[in-house]
């Protein structure tokens, strides 16, 4: 539980005091107490400790447990260095036991403040369902700890907290088992999120619609699975009812096998994240209703897992999109843009956005292109472009355009189908292919695509301040442009 106090107390167990190295060596430091500003003016005489960023340093005064956490040079410290320096000083093993903490900004500015916010909220997340907890360890939880944070409160700060609740609640999704984050489970969760809102309403598209309105590229893909494939719609109004909609879609593949192209070992073991996008449009809900966005917004899940097994959709297959648009079955592990292809055309259709989004771990391609840090976005509209890049950086849900452009038609043309599903020659700019494919049935409707399957979660070490599994990838930057872009 974070609060916040105009003043420091120094009252609690222990205190995080956050230093600016150049302030620190002027000893030009906002701490109170004579004792433990004498204290920390001693440090640097002694130079056992320099301010610099990710440096901690434990004091004890009165029994008082006080944290030093270096954030560098001020030229140095950005909101990301911020929030990767409040999970640190959170997650010190000082702190493992330590039920109450007040902490003390270097400043008290409002972004400062903001991503340390987040820095707590988003880098303090941490996926334990699974771990079974000793006896003897007695660690105090993040989310069991008081936090006093010494800021004028805001509103902002209540909002970014919400903000950072939806990027979690995608993770929660996104970390556990393929077999419990289910059509039916992610179903389930949308309609507790919704419920009793009275500006948002549901369409549910389960098998039996999926079949009489003719979506069976998406059908094709959950064809060898026992579970139910779903496109949930969510109506959202959050303005005038003659205001334009925005469209954002997700992929929702609940799990990825590759299908009948099964995939290698080595390929499969994270692919309960491959509903990545729908998580992370999951989240973006929950935020526009606890935020009020002023937006008129239609949510939209695809979900579909994509089994192994006699029933299977074929490569060779040629299948009747709900566009009209016949397509070649070039390779099953191709399935993303397919479920993506039907959700499209079906929104453009009916419901006529003025705009559509979609996000997607769509192509192992776009993770070789621009690695773990970087999400691709591939538009049609340059405007659209530069509105949903504005947000990048600020949120850390970085982004870099790739391009598009009418001769990548040819790339993913069929001998025996209006279109493919892999792109020719074979391996070239993959994420493209995928991005242009899905741009055919956006049609003429500006259309914007995020590639997230670099980013969307964490494998090996730990990335910035998410630790390991899902991070959230999407949330912020698609809340943040949908209540403030023009
Ligand atoms: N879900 C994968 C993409 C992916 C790869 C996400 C790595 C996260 C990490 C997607 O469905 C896929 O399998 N894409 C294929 C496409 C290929 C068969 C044209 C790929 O990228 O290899
Ligand atoms: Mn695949
Ligand atoms: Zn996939």
């Amino acid at each position: 539980m974070i609060t916040f106090q105009t003043e420091a107390k120094f009252d609690k167990q222990s205190v995080v005091v956050f230093l600016e190295k150049t302030s620190f060596q002027k000893k030009d430091i906002r701490v109170q107490p004579v004792a433990l500003h004498n204290a920390i003016l001693s440090l640097k005489e002694s130079s056992q400790f320099g301010a610099e960023s990710g440096e901690l340093f434990p004091i004890s005064i009165n029994k008082r447990l006080i944290l030093l956490v270096g954030l560098g040079k001020a030229s140095e410290i950005s909101a990301t260095s911020l929030r990767v320096n409040g999970r640190k000083a959170i997650f010190s093993a000082f702190l493992k036991k330590v039920a109450e903490i007040e902490i003390l900004p270097h400043e008290d500015k409002e972004s400062t403040i903001q991503a340390i916010l987040e820095g707590i909220t988003i880098g303090g997340y941490r996926w334990k369902k699974y771990l079974t907890k000793s006896k003897e360890d007695t660690t105090i939880e993040i989310e069991d700890k008081k936090i006093f944070i010494v800021a004028s409160p805001k509103k902002s700060y209540e909002e970014a907290i919400v903000i950072c609740e939806g990027v979690n609640l995608a993770r929660d999704l996104i970390n556990d088992n393929a077999d419990t984050v289910t059509s039916d489970f992610i179903e389930d969760t949308i309609k507790k999120i919704t419920s009793g809102h009275k500006n948002i309403t549901l369409e549910i598209l389960n098998r039996k619609e999926l079949e009489s309105k003719g979506l069976n590229l998406h059908l094709a893909v959950n064809q060898a699975s026992p579970k139910e494939p779903k496109l949930i719609i969510m109506k959202y109004q959050g303005a005038s009812a003659r205001d334009a909609y925005t469209a954002l879609v997700g992929k929702g593949i609940t799990f990825d096998t590759g299908g009948l192209n099964i995939k290698p070992t080595g390929s499969m073991e994270t692919m309960r994240s491959d509903m990545s996008g729908a998580a992370a449009v999951v989240g973006v809900v929950k935020n526009a209703l606890a935020l009020k966005i002023k937006r008129n917004i239609i949510f939209a899940c695809a979900l579909a897992e994509n089994a192994i097994g006699p029933k299977g959709y074929k490569p060779g297959d040629v299948i009747k999109s709900y566009s009209g648009k016949t397509v070649e079955i070039g390779n099953t592990d191709a399935e993303g843009r397919l479920v993506l292809a039907d959700a499209i055309a079906y929104l453009v259709k009916n419901y006529k956005p003025a705009a559509i989004i979609d996000i997607a771990t769509l192509t192992g391609a776009c993770v070789i292109a621009l690695g773990h840090d970087y999400s691709g976005l591939v538009s049609s509209d340059d405007k659209l472009a530069e509105e949903l890049l504005r947000f990048a950086e600020d949120t850390d849900d970085r982004s870099w355009r790739l391009p598009i452009y009418p001769e990548i038609k040819e790339y993913v043309k069929s001998k025996i189908a209006d279109i493919k599903n892999v792109g020719i020659p074979k391996g070239a700019a993959g994420a493209l292919t995928a991005a242009e494919f899905l741009h055919q049935f956006a049609g003429e409707t500006p259309w914007a695509h995020f590639d997230i399957a670099g980013t969307a979660f964490v494998e090996g070490s730990d990335r910035m301040y998410f630790g390991y599994g899902a991070t959230g990838a999407g949330v912020r930057l698609l809340t943040q442009y949908l209540r403030k872009a023009i």
